[in-house]
């Protein structure tokens, strides 16, 4: 049980109800099914491979953060063209998504973001935070539940400054780019909010999809989740561990609902518009297969918590642990907020009409909170067929997000 209702949120947190409706029996094909055959089949294969495959070179770096998790870096040092790949290029590090940081950003095959950044003349780092496959700690192995005790304050008060300095440590540059995408805009303002100093680390920062806002959400999907959350989150987030049993959510959501001795209620009701995303026509076979992939990641039980406390309460703050808790680590009740006007870093901040989690109220709202230093251009994609995961999965994003992108950071 506790394993089907942590998939139902899994996977709702990945879905998008603005999407035409149709029932799962029409969206699970013989061709599907061959897609989650070669899921399985390439489980283990390293994503730095996957890059090499595309046409990029790649390398694997592995960092210690303060509170000693290891946690990895995959570097596209150059892109495609026939520049001389020893010319000094400038530091990007790409935060995306939470679900599989390193493989989300990979989607779309030769249009992916890292790609057109390496083509752009940067060098592309992409960040694979905590409690990903790959990642370590120096103490406790993964069965330990010290090892799951975390949530967004520490993803971003030490494994995204633990990002920064060892780039710029290695690359001997002063400051680097920053993208963050969905959950990436998320850790990098709490970096910047608990350590103002990197500020002075930072060039530029891209917001893609933020999500640190949160209060306008219209998915159903997520609502439920926050309400779930809310009855179990304070229950379960009293004991840190492991989100149970969703490592890959491909293969579990075809496990679950498509063989013929499950007809569970979950499958059409909170599975059919993820699975819509993927049987649209207009997504290629590689797209859909390697955002399945994506899904390939173990994530914390805070971490969740602390997700649907933020939708709750529409605020962005440190993780509450509850009062009496509150008072002993923070000194007040109530967690305290994150201040983002001590975000100063130049920004440029994309978001649509369809994004469904975040929503324009919210990514309004987010952009007005920056300190005005941080307020760059601010770019509406006003098209509610955009929806929060087309940022990765959607070529079109290439045009509408990617391009302004790379402007701004060539300005
Ligand atoms: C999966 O791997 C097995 C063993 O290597 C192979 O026989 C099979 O054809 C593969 N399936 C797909 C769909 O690639
Ligand atoms: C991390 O570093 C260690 C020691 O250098 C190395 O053996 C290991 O393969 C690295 N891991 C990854 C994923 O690169
Ligand atoms: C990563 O996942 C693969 C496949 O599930 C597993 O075989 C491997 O042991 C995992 N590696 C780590 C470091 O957890
Ligand atoms: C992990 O750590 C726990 C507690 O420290 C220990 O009991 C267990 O044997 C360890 N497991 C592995 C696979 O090392
Ligand atoms: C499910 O049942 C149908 C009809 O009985 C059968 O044709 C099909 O092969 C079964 N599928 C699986 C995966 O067992
Ligand atoms: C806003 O940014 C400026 C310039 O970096 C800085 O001096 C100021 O303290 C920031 N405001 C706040 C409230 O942190
Ligand atoms: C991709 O984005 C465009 C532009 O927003 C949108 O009209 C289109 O429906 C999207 N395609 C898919 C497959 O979602």
């Amino acid at each position: 049980m506790c394993r089907i209702i942590a998939f139902i949120i899994f996977t709702t947190l990945f879905t998008s109800s603005s999407l035409k409706k149709s029932s799962v029996k029409d969206v699970v094909t013989k061709k599907d099914v061959k897609l989650f055959e070669k899921i399985s089949n390439s489980s283990g294969r390293p994503v730095y491979l996957i890059v090499r495959h595309d046409g990029y070179p790649s390398e694997m770096y592995n960092v210690t953060t303060q509170d000693g998790y290891k946690i990895n870096l995959l570097r596209i040092p150059y892109g495609k063209s026939k520049l001389n790949p020893k010319i000094l290029r400038r530091p990007v590090l790409i935060i995306c998504s939470y679900i599989d940081p390193l493989m989300a950003c990979l989607n779309l095959q030769e249009d992916s973001l890292p790609y057109v950044l390496a083509d752009a003349g940067f060098d592309v780092w992409i960040g694979d935070f905590r409690g990903t496959n790959l990642s370590s700690h120096v103490k406790y192995n993964k069965t330990d539940s010290k090892f799951w005790d975390y949530s967004h304050d520490e993803v971003g008060y030490y494994d995204i400054p633990a990002f920064i300095d060892y780039i710029l440590g290695l690359t001997r540059r002063r400051r680097l780019y920053y993208v963050g995408i969905s959950y990436g805009t998320q850790v990098i303002c709490v970096a910047l909010a608990s350590r103002p100093e990197y500020n002075q680390k930072l060039r530029k920062i891209a917001f893609l999809a933020p999500t640190v806002v949160a209060g306008h959400s219209k998915s159903e999907g997520l609502m439920y989740s926050a309400m779930l959350s809310g009855l179990a989150g304070d229950v379960l987030g009293k004991m840190p561990r492991k989100f149970p049993g969703v490592e890959n959510w491909g293969a579990e959501y075809h496990r679950l609902c498509n063989s013929n001795s499950t007809k569970l209620q979950v499958c059409p009701t909170f599975y059919s518009k993820q699975a819509n995303v993927l049987a649209n026509p207009e997504y290629e076979d590689r797209v859909k297969y390697r955002n399945l992939m994506a899904g390939r990641r173990s994530i914390s039980v805070k971490m969740y918590v602390h997700f649907f406390q933020q939708l709750r309460n529409a605020k962005f703050a440190h993780y509450d642990y509850g009062g009496t808790e509150n008072q002993k680590r923070y000194g007040t009740k109530k967690p305290p907020l994150y201040d983002l006007k001590k975000v100063c870093v130049p920004s440029i901040t994309v978001y649509s009409d369809g994004d469904e989690f975040a929503p324009p109220e919210d990514a309004e709202t987010f952009y007005k909170s920056l300190n005005k230093t941080a307020q760059g251009p601010l770019i509406r994609i006003k098209d509610t067929n955009f929806v929060h995961v087309d940022i990765i999965m959607n070529r079109t994003a290439r045009k509408l997000a990617y391009e302004p992108l790379v402007s701004y950071f060539n300005l």
